[in-house]
């Protein structure tokens, strides 16, 4: 992971830093995030946690919205400047956000009922990093605990400007099995959103301000939109955005033979 990149990314105005990086007028990843938000909103109040950790939290751009439905939160990120830029905006709040040195989450065993991942894990399936990232989640969740995340899924192979990786929803399953169980998987966004949107985010007579306005009512005709798309539609577009519920599975342990992380695991205790 390049922590210099993300420290780079916190300077961004706006959610340029945690969302769409080339959005200078800002109405796009206004729409993107009422979109995430909506859809991790929908599985929180189905089975509200008590406290949640936000992995990868970058800005904290969730993190308010989280605490008002009454969930104890608290954010951790690889990028020390992310953590100062969250710790900035949420000044004054009781929100906790903690820099993560990629190894040991600094949280107590089976202390969360719910991590989140939201657009995180689509830089690290795959690599090295990950398996040690999933075993220090297991860890910290209760059982039964829950892990949820939005990330990005490649549908036809292609890669986006922002997340060069080529990871499928299947490639994300095998990763996550069997120390998780998956619960729900859907797609939240396609890569194209409809042409009434895309012309509003870049109409020159809806500044930013006014943007916020329409944002509600977007955000539903696409979740409509996306709806109505069968998984064989989904899978044409380069890449799409995908809500997937999972479970701790109680039966997985850190296996020697298998896991480099074990002894990380196992030999350390934090206080939360
Ligand atoms: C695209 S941003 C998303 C931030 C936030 N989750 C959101 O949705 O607004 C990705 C974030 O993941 C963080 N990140 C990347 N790799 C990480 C890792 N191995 N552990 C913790 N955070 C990581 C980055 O520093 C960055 O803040």
């Amino acid at each position: 992971m390049d922590v210099n990149k993300w420290n780079e990314h916190s300077t961004y105005d706006g959610l340029r830093g945690v969302l769409d990086p080339n959005d200078k007028k800002g109405s796009k990843n206004i729409l993107l995030n009422e979109i995430h938000w909506n859809a991790i909103k929908e599985g929180l109040e189905k089975d509200p946690p008590k406290r949640l950790l936000d992995f990868g939290c970058g800005i904290g751009r969730l993190a308010r919205d989280i605490s008002e439905l009454g969930i104890t939160y608290n954010g951790v990120d690889r990028s020390p400047e992310m953590i100062r830029k969250a710790q900035e905006i949420h000044s004054g709040s009781m929100l906790d956000f903690r820099s993560y040195d990629g190894k040991v989450l600094p949280f107590d065993d089976e202390s969360f009922d719910a991590v989140l991942s939201c657009g995180v894990f689509q830089y690290l399936v795959g690599t090295a990093d990950f398996e040690l990232v999933l075993s220090e989640i297991h860890r910290i969740l209760k059982p039964d605990g829950q892990l949820i995340m939005i990330e990005q899924a490649s549908g036809s192979g292609a890669t986006s400007g922002t997340v060069q990786r080529t990871a499928t929803e299947r490639d994300y399953i095998t990763a996550l099995v069997p120390q998780f169980k998956i619960h729900s998987t859907k797609c939240v966004r396609v890569k194209n959103l409809s042409e009434k949107a895309n012309s509003m985010i870049r109409s020159p007579l809806i500044p930013r301000f006014l943007f916020k306005y329409f944002v509600a009512s977007l955000a539903k005709e696409e979740k409509r939109r996306i709806k109505a798309m069968s998984m064989q539609e989904v899978a044409t577009y380069p890449y799409y955005d995908f809500l997937m519920v999972t479970r701790k599975s109680r039966d997985w342990k850190l296996d020697a033979a298998t896991s480099t992380t074990k002894g990380l695991a196992q030999t350390t205790t934090h206080k939360a």
